[in-house]
């Protein structure tokens, strides 16, 4: 079976992880969470970089950093991973959902803009945006970079601005994907880096793991202390042992660093093999009818951290028989997500229920993605493309 995702390990993956059990320094206390926190700050040119367990605890340590909690709002993408929506319900505020855009999957800017305008007021004065169906405060928007291609982030940093939200952007599939504002495109922007906070997975399956963890990024020395604080059970300045508020223990270990630097020197090659794969997707499927494939706007890196595409009605077959032609071709395959407002988690809230959000809604049916681990083989490559062109052809009996 050719897998959907399989990592490759880093070259000194093994050196330094034999310093860390060598040097007894093994729990999360060691000099490898500094250096990885160093080197992904420098790499993404971010002044901090604050270490977690996973992507599901970056983004609610950001959040709660922030200060968001009940009575708040986020504004979410209906079509992203349950994470997202979770870490936002960890903190006792509310996701508002918008749809997303169906060329990028993407939250969409003018939906967000439509929520704020419909069904929001906001008081310049107090610069407090309330959602007036909940009167709950919509603090800020938290745009997901899925499946590696950049949001139009210029777009939402003025909308965040214009409406006085943060910005919580999850870069945790976007490693080193980059945004080039139009306002001067020589001044590259990683995703993750962009908003008031970032946030990163660093899974298995990611452009850079650690097995487990993640990663917020900040320009802001208070946001960062207070992710440092958070993440470590919140001890007292003053006195270690003491505690005045509720906190977390999110702290990755230094053997998961250790793996981490390893990876990280290694970021822009992956991220070459990951464009490599795209571009020779696209010169081989190109021509395939009924097979929409992914973009890269003029205004963005994309990483193709999964190579996404989207089974159109004149592909001949539904999105789940082509899947499972594929399967029988010993070819693995990954649906995209379930839209938040479908998971029943969501869907049996009053809240939630009922509401439709028609891009997303289809994109789940019709999307998913091929075989984009960062192992995977030309030849590989090939031979799914081969399996999908003989299948396009019989579905369409050619
Ligand atoms: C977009 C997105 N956000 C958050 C997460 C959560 O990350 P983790 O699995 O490390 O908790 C993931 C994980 O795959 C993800 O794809």
């Amino acid at each position: 079976m050719i897998p959907v995702n399989e990592p490759l390990i880093a070259k000194n993956t093994l050196k330094y992880v034999a310093d860390c059990v060598q040097s007894g320094w093994i729990s999360s206390a060691g000099s490898y969470i500094r250096k990885f926190e160093e080197e992904f700050a420098k790499y993404l040119k971010v002044k901090y970089a604050v270490t977690t367990t996973s992507g599901t605890t970056a983004l609610h340590l950001a959040l709660a950093s922030l200060g968001i909690g009940p009575g708040d709002e986020v504004i979410i993408p209906a079509l992203t991973m349950i994470a997202v929506p979770y870490a936002v319900l960890y903190t006792g505020a509310r996701p508002a959902i918008v749809d997303v855009d169906r060329e990028l999957f993407n939250i969409d800017p003018e939906k967000i803009l439509e929520f704020i305008q419909k069904g929001c007021r906001y008081d310049p004065r107090k610069k407090l945006l309330i959602n007036k169906k909940t009167d709950r405060t919509v603090r800020a928007i938290l745009p997901v970079h899925l499946y590696g291609h950049p949001c139009p982030m210029d777009r939402i940093m003025a909308i965040a601005k214009d409406y006085s939200l943060r910005v919580v952007e999850d870069a945790a599939e976007a490693h080193g994907a980059l945004f080039y504002p139009k306002s001067d495109p020589q001044q590259a922007q990683y995703a993750g880096a962009i908003g008031d906070v970032g946030c990163f997975s660093f899974y298995a399956n990611k452009i850079v793991t650690t097995g487990e963890g993640g990663m917020v990024v900040t320009n802001d020395a208070k946001v960062a202390d207070r992710a440092r604080s958070l993440k470590d059970l919140a001890h007292a300045p003053q006195k270690r042992f003491l505690h005045t508020e509720l906190a977390f223990n999110y702290r990755m270990t230094n053997v998961q660093a250790a793996i981490g630097v390893a990876q990280l020197e290694e970021i822009e090659k992956y991220i070459e093999i990951k464009q490599n794969m795209a571009s020779r997707y696209k010169r081989l499927l190109s021509g395939v009818p009924g097979l929409t494939l992914p973009c890269q706007k003029e205004w963005a890196r994309n990483v193709y951290w999964m190579y996404a595409v989207l089974v159109e009605k004149e592909f001949g077959l539904t999105r789940d028989e082509f899947m499972k032609k594929l399967k029988a071709e010993g070819i693995d395959t990954r649906t995209f997500f379930i839209p938040v407002h479908e998971q029943p988690v969501f869907a049996k809230e009053k809240e939630y229920r009922g509401l439709s959000f028609p891009v997303a809604e289809e994109l789940s049916r019709i999307g998913f993605y091929l075989p984009s681990g960062l192992a995977l083989t030309k030849s590989q490559i090939e031979e799914v493309c081969r399996a999908i062109i003989r299948i396009s052809a019989s579905s369409r009996g050619a």
